[in-house]
């Protein structure tokens, strides 16, 4: 009984000292572990005579039950959540990564776009997607009975939003980025080049290839009719050859134009490219109208009928980026899907 009460006392000492998990570990074993004092005094039962084992045996099977719940209570008290923490900070464990995000796809394809045309000394412009009835159509040549108005289906505002800005002609939601044609040759002189990155909306349907609201780029290039290098068709189809060479990173893009009709240039052209990779592999594809600016813009933009020369272009965004990427669906770009965006990280 002496034994069993020394037992007692050496684990209760030490179960005062448990400093953390750990040490909490170490005395358990060493006071209820297979190789403890009270182990070995356990095994040493079968040798006493049958009264001692039915005495000493109680006792110290009730010892050892104490022991173990004070082991179990002093516990709890470390693997409670604060202290766990507290007790030690692994240093090299790597911190969270903070959620980054990225640029939308049809700004990449954008700022690309960009850098190809920059090269190539064209200036980047932008203008209001709010336009008028005269910068949209009738500046372009367009006029009201003109068959061409049904070409694209209109977004107008109230007539009272109208009244607001003491606009004198109708308000809409351009339909093309063309009308800023006007806007920038009202107020500069050839020659330049300028490209018009944009929205533009048109009150239509939308299903896997149309929306009501996509991105136009223009393009215009004018200079005086004679000067040095004034653009002509030829240079036209030398520019949009590079174009889609860069931007579809395949040199073997050939560019075919087709005769069409757009009110605002003559001869007016849709632009077909074919290439040696990806979707359109062999295949003829209509990416963009074209043409050279027919007279009569020039003319409402106040430059002297066969003074200016100049070409003119103008793609969808959205449909240059389907066939890089050959992606199915316009609506995707404007659903924030993240499966479909994080693969343009
Ligand atoms: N504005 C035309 C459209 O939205 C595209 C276009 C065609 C632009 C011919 C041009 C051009 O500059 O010359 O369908």
């Amino acid at each position: 009984m002496d034994q069993l009460e020394q037992i007692k006392q050496a684990a209760l000492k030490d179960l005062e000292n448990l400093r953390d998990l750990a040490t909490h570990e170490l005395a358990r074993v060493q006071h209820l572990g297979r190789g403890s004092k009270l182990s070995e005094f356990l095994r040493s039962l079968k040798d006493m005579t049958e009264d001692d084992r039915r005495k000493i045996g109680a006792a110290a099977n009730d010892l050892r039950k104490e022991i173990e719940e004070k082991f179990t209570q002093a516990r709890e008290k470390f693997s409670d959540a604060t202290h766990s923490v507290r007790d030690w900070i692994d240093v090299t464990m790597p911190s969270r990564r903070p959620q980054r995000g990225h640029l939308h796809p049809l700004t990449i394809a954008q700022n690309t776009i960009n850098n190809i045309f920059s090269a190539m000394g064209f200036r980047i412009i932008e203008g209001p997607e709010i336009e008028t009835e005269f910068n949209n159509f009738d500046a372009l040549n367009i006029p009201a009975d003109h068959p061409a108005r049904d070409m694209q289906d209109t977004f107008w505002l109230k007539k009272d939003e109208r009244r607001r800005t003491k606009d004198e002609w109708p308000l809409l939601l351009r339909a093309h980025t063309s009308p800023m044609q006007i806007r920038f040759m009202q107020v500069h002189q050839p020659p330049f080049r300028i490209i018009v990155p944009g929205r533009v909306y048109r009150n239509e349907a939308t299903d896997a290839t149309h929306e009501f609201q996509f991105r136009q780029t223009e393009g215009l290039v004018v200079d005086r009719k004679g000067a040095l290098g004034a653009p002509t068709l030829a240079n036209l189809k030398g520019v949009l050859e590079y174009f889609f060479r860069q931007y579809f990173a395949d040199p073997n893009v050939a560019v075919r134009f087709n005769a069409s009709y757009f009110p605002f240039v003559e001869p007016g052209v849709e632009v077909l490219i074919c290439g040696s990779k990806g979707k359109f592999a062999g295949k003829w594809i209509e990416v963009a109208g074209a043409g050279m600016v027919h007279q009569k813009v020039f003319e409402k933009v106040g430059y002297a009928h066969g003074e200016m020369q100049g070409f003119a272009f103008g793609m969808a965004l959205e449909r240059l980026v389907m066939l890089k990427h050959h992606i199915d669906d316009i609506r995707l770009f404007n659903e924030s899907d993240l499966r479909f965006l994080k693969q343009f990280s």
